[in-house]
């Protein structure tokens, strides 16, 4: 094989390379920014909600406590879980790709029932009680999210006034939750978690595109760099080694010899076309003995 198709095939595998690694770590680092983003999002979400439900706990209820006699418990004044999923519930009308849920292995209200991850999430903080969070990349319903989650921990005796023996929850509780669900839990066991998801299915999927213009861009790139490289060898290169290789050819036949070359350039042909002109010279000057020695 010639030079100009070696040092071309070499150079194009070497920029299909190239090009292959700036797409994957374009594609690498879209998608960690994406992540960073969506983490940023799902803390702020967060720090939000446990705000309110400070808000909640410490000023609304207490006076709401105040207010409602005694016997009496409406969950959506009194409930702080309520409270959090019902605003959750208008917030997500509006804000698609966010989802928050209250998960719970056995809970009151069955929509906050744990599916498969989020029960290995609880379990992964029973098992770890000083995991104060828990996050990643998971898949539902065949849509990337980025997860955020957190422990909720039966902290306090009095929640099992309302999720111990249903004998002891409150009446209206019974009426509207029933007695089946929600119960017997146990004081200081993690029955449930927080877990705010933030969709990054949208981000991923332009970090895919944006690779695969990086690619095709990088490809024409080193396709225009190829072609004025081709274009340098031949001009500068082959076309010079070929006629010197034509000039040794007729130098070594004795043909020629009077006609001479002027090497042009201070680089390697040009160092190589100087030898060979001084080797015609001296093929010159000892064709030339030999004429007259002959005379
Ligand atoms: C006065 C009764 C009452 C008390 C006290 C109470 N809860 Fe609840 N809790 C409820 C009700 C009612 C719900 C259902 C909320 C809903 O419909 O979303 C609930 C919901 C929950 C949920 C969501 C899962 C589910 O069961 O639907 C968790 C987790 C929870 N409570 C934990 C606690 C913890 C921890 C405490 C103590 C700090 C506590 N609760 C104290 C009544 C109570």
């Amino acid at each position: 094989m010639g030079i100009r198709p070696r040092i071309i095939l070499i150079m194009g595998i070497f920029s299909l390379i190239a090009t292959l690694i700036i797409g994957a770590a374009s594609y690498k680092l879209t998608e960690r920014n994406a992540i960073i983003e969506a983490k940023q999002k799902g803390q702020l979400l967060f720090h939000y909600i446990l705000a309110y439900r400070q808000y909640f706990k410490t000023q609304q209820r207490a006076l709401v406590m105040e207010l409602v006699d005694e016997n009496r418990f409406y969950p959506e004044l009194m409930s702080g879980f309520l409270v959090t999923r019902g605003i959750w519930d208008v917030f997500v009308e509006e804000n698609k790709g966010y989802d928050f849920k209250q998960a719970t292995i056995d809970p009151l209200y069955p929509p906050n029932k744990a599916d498969v991850d989020e029960i290995k999430m609880i379990d992964t903080f029973r098992q770890s009680p000083d995991l104060q969070m828990m996050e990643g990349v998971i898949d539902k319903n065949g849509e990337k999210y980025f997860y955020l989650a957190y422990p909720i921990k039966i902290d306090a005796k009095d929640c099992l006034r309302c999720h111990g023996d249903p004998a002891d929850a409150p009446k209206d509780q019974i009426e509207i939750y029933g007695t089946e669900n929600g119960y017997h839990w146990q004081f200081g066991d993690t029955v449930s978690a927080y877990v705010i998801y933030v969709s990054i299915q949208e981000a991923l999927a332009s970090a895919k595109q944006m690779a695969g213009m990086l690619f095709l861009v990088g490809i024409g790139c080193f396709f225009l760099a190829l072609l004025a490289m081709a274009l340098f060898l031949d001009r500068s290169v082959i076309q010079p080694i070929e006629y010197l290789s034509d000039r040794i050819e007729e130098i070594s036949q004795g043909k020629n010899l009077q006609e001479s070359f002027r090497p042009e350039g201070d680089d390697e042909i040009g160092i190589l076309a100087r030898a060979i002109d001084h080797l015609r010279l001296s093929m010159m000057r000892s064709h030339k003995g030999k004429e007259h020695g002959r005379d």
